[in-house]
């Protein structure tokens, strides 16, 4: 695959190690959530590392100091229905104050086209650094059309996180979205015929929710 400025790909055992459970199929459901949202925060440190600090005076049980906080208003993070929710507590175990909007995608089975059926996000998106999140960037259509509602409706500041992705999956979003920093755990070898990634982890959302 080509490389992209804009594109994070971890190379970190805990990650290697974490995958290799999510991907097996006797893992179960309750297992599953655990391992999306500990991943998801392995991953958040790494994504984070620019976010905006403002100073704040601290007073220790000794004396005053100069410490830092990231402002309360200031991130948002945004999960594509459904499978993205699975990410949201993985970020919040580390940045609790970070708001929560929420769009929602299906993937149309036959023809692999995303289709937005929901979305609300919360006020003044439009100044925060938003974090959208998705385990699964496969064709990357759902991701594209995601991050292009968010920008017509504000959004300029658009970090993507996914669990894993499938080469056609991050050229797709970072020819469409050259602005986007795109954070991906892992990156799988290809797709197959029905859009599912190999050797990926079969249907995420079916996985966390235990729909099939
Ligand atoms: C899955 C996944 C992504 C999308 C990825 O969602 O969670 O949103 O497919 O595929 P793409 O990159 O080819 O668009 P799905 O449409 O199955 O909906 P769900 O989360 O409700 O199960
Ligand atoms: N969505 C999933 O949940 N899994 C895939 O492999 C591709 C899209």
């Amino acid at each position: 695959m080509k490389q992209y400025p804009n594109v994070f790909i971890f190379d970190h055992p805990l990650i290697k190690h974490k995958i290799s459970i999510l991907r097996d199929r006797s893992t179960g459901m309750k297992q599953f959530r655990e391992l999306i949202e500990e991943i998801t925060t392995v991953m958040t440190y790494e994504a984070m590392k620019d976010v905006a600090l403002v100073p704040v005076e601290v007073e220790t049980p000794l004396e005053k100091t100069v410490g830092y906080r990231v402002p309360e208003e200031s991130v948002a993070i945004v999960p594509i229905l459904r499978a993205g929710l699975g990410m949201v507590n993985g970020i919040h175990r580390v940045l609790p104050t970070a708001r929560v909007g929420h769009i929602g995608m299906y993937r149309d089975e036959e023809t692999l086209e995303p289709h937005e059926y929901y979305c609300k996000l919360p006020d003044g998106i439009g100044e925060k650094k938003v974090f959208v999140v998705d385990p699964m960037l496969a064709t990357g259509g759902s991701a594209c059309d995601a991050i292009a509602a968010l920008k017509k409706r504000g959004v300029k500041d658009i970090t993507m996180m996914s669990i894993i992705a499938a080469p056609e999956g991050i050229e797709k979003l970072a020819a469409a979205h050259p602005d986007v920093r795109i954070f991906v755990s892992t990156l799988d070898r290809c797709l197959n015929e029905h859009g599912y990634i190999l050797p990926g982890l079969g249907d995420a959302g079916d996985r966390l929710y235990g729909t099939k």
